[in-house]
């Protein structure tokens, strides 16, 4: 028997969707935000090991608010998936972090990845939101789609 659609990670996403938009209206500081998001994206989602976000300051990637296992602190340019990311203003998904040319590893756990970027109220990358799994190609199509509108709701006034 298929999966009831409450059941699917496109309902399940839909679901923090919604639990956000209501959250994020108690503050818009954008670290209480991605701690927010971080928290629930990463108890919600099982094939999650580590989520967070790393923020560019002075032209060097610096950890943000997580969940899960000890990170690095700090990401030099130019190596790694978060840097890409930044570079390309786009996602990157990658399913085997073993096959990234310059992948760095925080977790040896870690098998695939993906990083979307976090933009200002200018529009400008300010950050990335990078989420890590313990499996190999954990993600796909609906995990884009949804963090990219996740990664949306860290400087809107109001989420919606
Ligand atoms: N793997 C990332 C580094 C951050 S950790 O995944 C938490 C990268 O290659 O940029």
């Amino acid at each position: 028997m298929p999966p009831a659609a409450s059941d699917s990670l496109s309902g399940r996403y839909e679901r923090i969707i919604e639990q956000l938009i209501r959250l994020l209206t108690a503050t818009t500081d954008p670290i209480a935000r991605m701690a927010t998001m971080a928290a629930l994206l990463h108890h919600k989602n099982p094939h999650y090991f580590w989520t967070g976000f790393y923020r560019l300051q002075d032209g060097k990637l610096v950890v943000g608010p997580y969940q899960g296992p000890l990170a690095c602190s700090i990401l030099p340019e130019p190596n790694g998936i978060c840097w890409a990311c930044v570079r390309r203003g786009e996602s990157v998904v990658v399913p085997d972090v073993h096959a990234f040319p310059g992948h760095v590893a925080c977790d040896e756990r870690s098998k695939s990845e993906i990083v979307v970027p976090v933009r200002n109220a200018e529009g400008r990358v300010v950050g990335v939101l990078d989420v890590d799994s313990d499996r190999l190609n954990a993600f796909g199509n609906v995990d884009q789609e949804a963090l990219e509108r996740i990664a949306a709701m860290v400087f809107v006034r109001r989420p919606a």
